[in-house]
C-alpha cells in the first residue's frame, strides 16, 4: 500500500496515471462523439439514443463515476507533476528557449483549464439545464431540440467551437506525451505516434465542430 502511494507521488507515477486516465478520457470522447453524431440522422435517432442510455441507469452511473474519477485523477496528477518539476528546478532558466517544443505542449496547463471550464459549463448547460431553464419544459429526452435551440445562439455556438479547438490542441500534445510516459515513444514509432496524435485530435475536432456549425448554419434543424 505504502509502495503504491509513494509510486503515485513520484514523477513517474504521476505520468503513468496521467497517461492511463488520458486514454480513458479519449475513449469517452470517441464514444460521446459517436452518440452525438446521431443528430445528423434526425430527432428520433438522437433522442432514442439518450433514452436507451437511461434504460441502463445503473451501468450509466458506474460509467459516470469512472469518468469523474479519471477527470479528478488526471487533474490532480497534472498539478502534482507541475509541483514536482518546480521543486526539481527551483531557479527558472535564465534564457528559456522553446526549442523543439510546440505551442500545444507549452500551453498544456492553460488548455487544460479551458477544457475544465468548458466541461463545467457543458454540464450546467445540457445535463443540469441550469443555463437554459426553458429546456425544463422540453421532454426529458428531447436532446435534439435542446441542441438546436442552443446552437442557434451565435454566442453558445462560438463558445463551443472555441473550446473544442482548444481541447484538440490539448489532445494533440497529450496523445504524444502519453506514449512517452508509457515508454513507447522511440525509434521508427515516433513519426507514427505524432501522426496518430494529430489525426485523432483533428478527426475528433471535426466531428464535434460539425454539430454547432451545422445547426447554426441551418443545415439541420427542427
Ligand atoms: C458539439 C459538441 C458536444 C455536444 C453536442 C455534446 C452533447 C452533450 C449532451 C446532449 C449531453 C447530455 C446528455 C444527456 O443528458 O442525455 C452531454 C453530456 C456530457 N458531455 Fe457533451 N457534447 C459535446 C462535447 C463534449 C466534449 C468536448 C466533452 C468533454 C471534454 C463533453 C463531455 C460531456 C460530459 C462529461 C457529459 C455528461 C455525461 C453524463 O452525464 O452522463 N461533451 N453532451
Amino acid at each position: 500500500m505504502t509502495s503504491i502511494s509513494s509510486f503515485y507521488r513520484s514523477s513517474v507515477g504521476c505520468k503513468m496515471v496521467m497517461a492511463l486516465t488520458g486514454i480513458g478520457l479519449v475513449g469517452f470522447l470517441c464514444a460521446h462523439l459517436a452518440g452525438n453524431l446521431l443528430v445528423f440522422k434526425g430527432p428520433e435517432a438522437l433522442n432514442h439514443y439518450a433514452r436507451t442510455l437511461r434504460d441502463y441507469l445503473p451501468i450509466l452511473w458506474v460509467l459516470r463515476v469512472g469518468l469523474l474519477a479519471m477527470f479528478v485523477l488526471h487533474i490532480v496528477s497534472a498539478i502534482r507533476l507541475t509541483q514536482l518539476n518546480r521543486w526539481a528546478r527551483p531557479v527558472a532558466y535564465t534564457n528559456k528557449k522553446n526549442v523543439r517544443s510546440s505551442l500545444s505542449s507549452r500551453t498544456m496547463m492553460l488548455s487544460g483549464l479551458v477544457v475544465l471550464s468548458f466541461v463545467l459549463y457543458h454540464l450546467a448547460h445540457l445535463t443540469f439545464r441550469w443555463t437554459h431553464p426553458e429546456f425544463r419544459e422540453l421532454g426529458e429526452f428531447d436532446v435534439y431540440q435542446m441542441l438546436v435551440m442552443s446552437f442557434h445562439s451565435p454566442y453558445v455556438a462560438f463558445f463551443y467551437c472555441l473550446s473544442i479547438v482548444l481541447l484538440m490542441s490539448h489532445l494533440h500534445h497529450g496523445i504524444v506525451s502519453l506514449f512517452q510516459s508509457l515508454g513507447l515513444y522511440h525509434g521508427g514509432l515516433q513519426p507514427v505516434i505524432r501522426a496518430a496524435g494529430a489525426g485523432v485530435s483533428v478527426l475528433l475536432a471535426m466531428g464535434f465542430l460539425s454539430i454547432p456549425i451545422a445547426i447554426f448554419c441551418g443545415w439541420i434543424g427542427l
